[in-house]
């Protein structure tokens, strides 16, 4: 028997990330949405794809949490995405409202499942998931950093004329302007970036890899990105039902690790069958530590600003 996906939010990232989830074929994927039809359609449109792509999985659409009973992994995408000139933050009680009750039906009809939580500002999203769910932290995880690391290895490929197979780059921290890339321990070919590009052409990329997200707003003016989240969600949801134990950074709860306690931030986990089966303590320098708790401390501000907005609502 194969396992069950579910995907919340039938719009571009949770679309996208279904018909990745499709193709790969190791799980049968239900796509939900508050929209009648639009989940449905999409799903019919991708099964229709099952003889070209090869694909014995299964796909469908639905309105109602009845169907998503029993998954494994439920994919949290339900909300509104960023205009130009919003920044994720923007979306915060609009969003909390709308992740509030996804997970409570979607962890109602799957209690075992494993959540990942894609909606923004995604940090404060999956602390409120997790307090919503009530699931322990190991089963209650962010997408950030497999996108925002991803998103660094492509411009250091693209910046040196190498492939992307050969670089290796992880960023931490919250899902935000204060999101941390670590250039220290960026390497190609196992070879340190520091010793391959100067100091400036270094900060540039950096910079391009925070601002990622706006940069491709303001191009589609309608929406953010969606192909690249999509990939990195598939990612993230084959280490944990493929039991991959894959090490990518990803938003968790943090209980004193890194020094933090009590909020959620990205930083590199190994991902298999049981969800986060471990958080990696990475040695970091002193200005790094101090981004990361910055960073960290933004999100708990945000955090305070959510309880505080809905506990007025
Ligand atoms: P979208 O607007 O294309 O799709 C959102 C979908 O959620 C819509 O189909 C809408 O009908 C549905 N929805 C709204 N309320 C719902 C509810 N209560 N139950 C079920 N479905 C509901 O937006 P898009 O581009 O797919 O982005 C989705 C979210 O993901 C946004 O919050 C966006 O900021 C975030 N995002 C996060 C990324 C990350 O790295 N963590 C990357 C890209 C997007
Ligand atoms: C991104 O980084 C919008 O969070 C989304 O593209």
């Amino acid at each position: 028997m194969r396992n069950k996906v579910t995907v919340v939010g039938a719009g571009n990232v949770g679309a996208t990330c279904a018909q990745y989830l499709f193709e790969k074929g190791f799980a049968d994927v239900v796509l939900a949405d508050v929209v009648k039809g639009l989940p449905q359609g999409k799903a019919l449109d991708l099964s229709h794809a099952s003889p070209i792509l090869n694909t014995d999985a299964r796909i469908n659409g639905t309105n109602s949490y009845e169907d998503t009973a029993g998954s494994d992994v439920v994919v949290i995408t339900a909300g509104v995405a960023r205009k130009p000139g919003m920044s994720r933050d923007d979306l915060l009680l609009t969003n909390a409202r709308i992740v509030r009750q996804v997970t409570e039906q979607a962890a109602g009809f799957s209690p075992e499942s494993i959540l990942i939580v894609v909606s923004n500002p995604l940090d404060a999203m999956t602390y409120l998931a997790l307090h919503t769910s009530r699931f322990p932290r190991q089963r209650v995880l962010g997408m950030s950093g497999a996108l925002d690391s991803a998103r660094f290895r492509s411009l250091v490929a693209m910046e040196l004329g190498a492939s992307v197979s050969d670089v290796s780059a992880i960023v931490l921290g919250g899902h935000g302007d204060a999101m941390v890339p670590l250039p220290r321990l960026c390497t190609v070919g196992g070879i340190p970036l520091e010793s391959l590009l100067p100091p400036d052409r270094i900060e540039r990329l950096v910079a391009r890899t925070i601002n990622a997200g706006a940069e491709i707003v303001a191009l589609l003016q309608t929406g953010s990105a969606y192909y690249a989240p999509g990939a990195a969600i598939a990612a993230m949801v084959e280490a944990i039902l493929l039991d991959r134990k894959r090490i990518m950074p990803c938003a968790v709860y943090l209980d004193g690790e890194y020094g933090i306690k009590g909020t959620v931030a990205g930083v590199p986990v190994k991902l298999g069958r049981r969800g986060v089966e471990e958080v990696i303590e990475l040695e970091l320098t002193p200005p790094e530590m101090a981004a990361l708790k910055k960073s960290a401390e933004g999100v708990k501000e945000l955090i305070n600003v959510m309880q505080t907005g809905e506990a007025k609502q």
